[in-house]
């Protein structure tokens, strides 16, 4: 099927396809001399993803979500198993691979906080190629859409929300069909993270961009997602499909997966108290 899919790329719509992706992780040490399985970050993941959709992963903390946007963005090799991007293969053809994605890692560690904003955008411009005239367009527009002022400051000086923003920025500098966004719009405030929504909403919907988002935000999945799964120890364990659910009931419907699915064993938390007002349902 993968073989098949990666010949006539162009006449099939998936544009994220996985086949048994797994990754384990491996404590070496050369005392015992052995290379022993420390976790299992992502097994057996088999997934097909939609041009033009926006496709959630929610899970909790471990269930192996940044490392499966790694090995996707080639950062990080699979131990089993493959993917295709835009047919790519992301072990044979990591170069033009990294051509079509955007991977915005969530981590504030991936800007260089003495630079200013712009210099920043600049930086990371010349991996991709891109002409200065054109370069000069997509920051103007694209920070006028996210509505990021002070491009001309250092990053030091920026808030969360500014810094989220730039790296946002940052991903589409190169225009890659495909986003991969690991929790764009952690600690935001209301507005900002309203405001990155709706930018990633008409990215897909207007410029056809494909994006797998991890969030821990319900809303955000059922506001934003085409489908929505839960990851749960590096497995994908069930795939809700936002669109054959009326709109009124798609986050209690969420919430419900989640919570049977996530297997929370935290006593008092909130997701205790959301267990027990399903059952009161
Ligand atoms: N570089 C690493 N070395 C060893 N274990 C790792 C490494 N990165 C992640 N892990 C482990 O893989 C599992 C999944 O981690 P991660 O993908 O970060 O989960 P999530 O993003 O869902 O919180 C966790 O058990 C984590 O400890
Ligand atoms: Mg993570």
């Amino acid at each position: 099927m993968v073989k098949l899919y990666h010949k006539f790329k162009k006449m099939t719509k998936n544009i994220i396809e996985t086949e048994n992706l797994t990754k384990y992780f491996f404590c070496s040490s050369f005392l015992r001399n052995s290379n022993e399985k420390i976790s299992v970050a992502v097994e057996n993941v088999n997934i097909e993803i939609n041009e033009g959709e926006i496709f959630g992963i929610l899970g909790l903390n471990g269930a192996g979500k940044t490392t499966f946007l790694k090995i996707l963005s080639t950062l990080i090799l699979p131990t089993k198993g493959n993917a295709y991007i835009n047919g790519y293969n992301i072990i044979k053809e990591s170069e033009k691979v990294k051509f079509s994605i955007g991977f915005h890692s969530g981590e504030e560690r991936g800007l260089y906080w003495r630079l200013t904003g712009r210099e920043n955008l600049y930086f990371f411009a010349t991996f991709y190629n891109i002409g200065l005239k054109e370069l000069k367009n997509r920051i103007e527009k694209l920070s006028e859409v996210l509505q990021l002022n002070g491009l001309d400051k250092n990053v030091y000086l920026y808030s969360s929300g500014m810094k989220q923003k730039l790296s946002i920025i940052r991903t589409l500098l190169h225009n890659p069909d495909v986003l991969l966004l690991d929790e764009p719009t952690k600690s935001l405030d209301f507005e900002t993270a309203y405001e990155i929504r709706k930018f990633l909403k008409e990215l897909s919907k207007n410029d056809g961009k494909t994006i797998l988002l991890v969030t821990h935000n319900l809303k955000e999945a059922e506001e934003l997602c085409d489908r929505v799964t839960i990851m749960e120890k590096g497995k994908f364990s069930k795939i809700v499909n936002m669109k054959e659910i009326e709109k009124e009931k798609r986050k209690e419907v969420l919430e419900k997966v989640f919570l049977e699915n996530a297997n929370i064993k935290m006593e008092n938390s909130k997701y205790e108290i959301l267990k027990q007002n399903q059952k009161s349902k």
